[in-house]
């Protein structure tokens, strides 16, 4: 009880530290003897997102006295067991973890909870069990939503080319992004407004307004880029070598992240029959940004990842408090009710980079070129 009480004083006083220090390196312990009080799990080093929540949770924990300790799974469920099992050693008391594949996680954190760890899923939900505690997120269906809306607002006339891609089908995200597309673009098939090009699983649901997750997983299965660089490029390579050239021109393209977006709209930009191309994207990688700036990417949904990390400290700092963390709403998570804290997403395009992401202090205006 004392070193909880202790625990909970060294996160109080995080939070009355109002100056800044060089981050911790990734791994490091805080001043607290040999053990580890929150462990904190990320998917992999090789998607941007997840270095930017890195670099947020160092910028975060600076100049603290608990001790945390931040490990990648590099896109392997059983590291990230690996990485879980680590952490229980070291005897943490809040387990924060993105999961790599929502529902292989869950053996995980039933391991946690059996030591009695609290859960925090962090970005994306685990699914299929009743060992996670609480869910903090962005608002994933709004993200989907923001995305589709923008194509719609690009498009003039009837019969536009659409192109569908999707996240990973194990990441429970890449359903909600992609439900709230579907909300959105479906009365604009129906309308004839845009056509599907290249899912015939799309095209034979396009009549659904709402779609079951069977459903959704049909057309995933078929437009995944598992949110991977390589396979969207190549998904989107074979696509475009499929198509006709009348089904080309100015085409509209939802594509899931910023990551796969570069990807893709370069594959679209080098096929000669492209005349113009709108692709959307995700995450306000900087990458991104500046292909926004360039005109080689239409948007971006800008998640403040800032905002979530601070939010799931919070919540850390409640629980080693022993107290409960004030929650905004649940999401089922095929088992339970996994209550959530949310958090609303910022569309960004060229007109509202310099705004969004420098003036609010997120990038350094050094780190683009061209910025207007
Ligand atoms: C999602 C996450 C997105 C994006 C994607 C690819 O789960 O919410 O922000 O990063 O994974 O890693």
């Amino acid at each position: 009880m004392r070193k909880l009480i202790a625990v909970f004083m060294a996160f109080a006083m995080f939070f009355a530290v109002t100056a800044c220090s060089p981050a911790p390196t990734t791994g490091e312990t805080g001043g607290d003897s040999n053990t580890v009080d929150v462990g904190i799990v990320l998917p992999t080093k090789d998607e941007p997102r997840w270095v930017q929540d890195e670099t947020r949770f160092n910028e975060a924990l600076a100049n603290t006295d608990y001790s945390v300790e931040i490990l990648f799974s590099q896109g392997s469920s059983a590291k990230e067991k690996e990485n879980v099992d680590a952490l229980i050693a070291k005897g943490i008391k809040v387990l924060i973890i993105c999961p790599q594949d929502g529902g292989a996680a869950a053996s995980a954190v039933e391991a946690a909870r059996k030591e009695g760890i609290k859960v925090i899923a962090y970005d994306r939900l685990i699914t299929g069990t009743d060992a996670v505690d609480y869910y903090v997120t962005f608002d994933s269906i709004a993200v989907g939503e923001a995305q589709a809306k923008y194509l719609v607002d690009q498009a003039t006339g009837k019969d536009n080319p659409l192109y569908l891609y999707a996240g990973a089908a194990s990441d429970n995200n890449a359903f909600l992004f992609f439900e709230g597309a579907w909300n959105v673009l479906q009365p604009k098939v129906a309308d004839g407004t845009f056509v599907i090009k290249n899912s015939g699983e799309a095209v034979a649901l396009q009549g659904n307004a709402k779609l079951t997750r069977d459903e959704m997983s049909k057309i995933i299965g078929q437009v995944t880029t598992n949110w991977d660089f390589n396979d969207a490029k190549n998904r989107a390579e074979a696509n475009l070598t499929a198509a006709k050239a009348a089904d080309k021109g100015d085409v509209f393209i939802l594509a899931p992240n910023d990551g796969t977006a570069r990807a893709i709209a370069d594959a679209f930009a080098a096929d000669t029959a492209v005349t113009s191309y709108k692709v959307t994207g995700q995450d306000a990688e900087k990458a991104s940004v500046q292909y926004i700036i360039d005109g080689k990417q239409s948007m971006t949904v800008f998640k403040d990842v800032r905002t979530l990390v601070k939010d799931s400290i919070d919540m850390a700092v409640t629980l080693l408090g022993g107290k409960d963390p004030q929650t905004t709403g649940a999401y089922n998570n095929g088992k339970i009710d996994v209550k959530a804290k949310q958090t609303e997403v910022i569309v960004v395009k060229s007109e509202n980079v310099k705004s969004a992401l420098v003036d609010s202090g997120y990038y350094p205006a050094s780190d683009f070129t061209n910025l207007k």
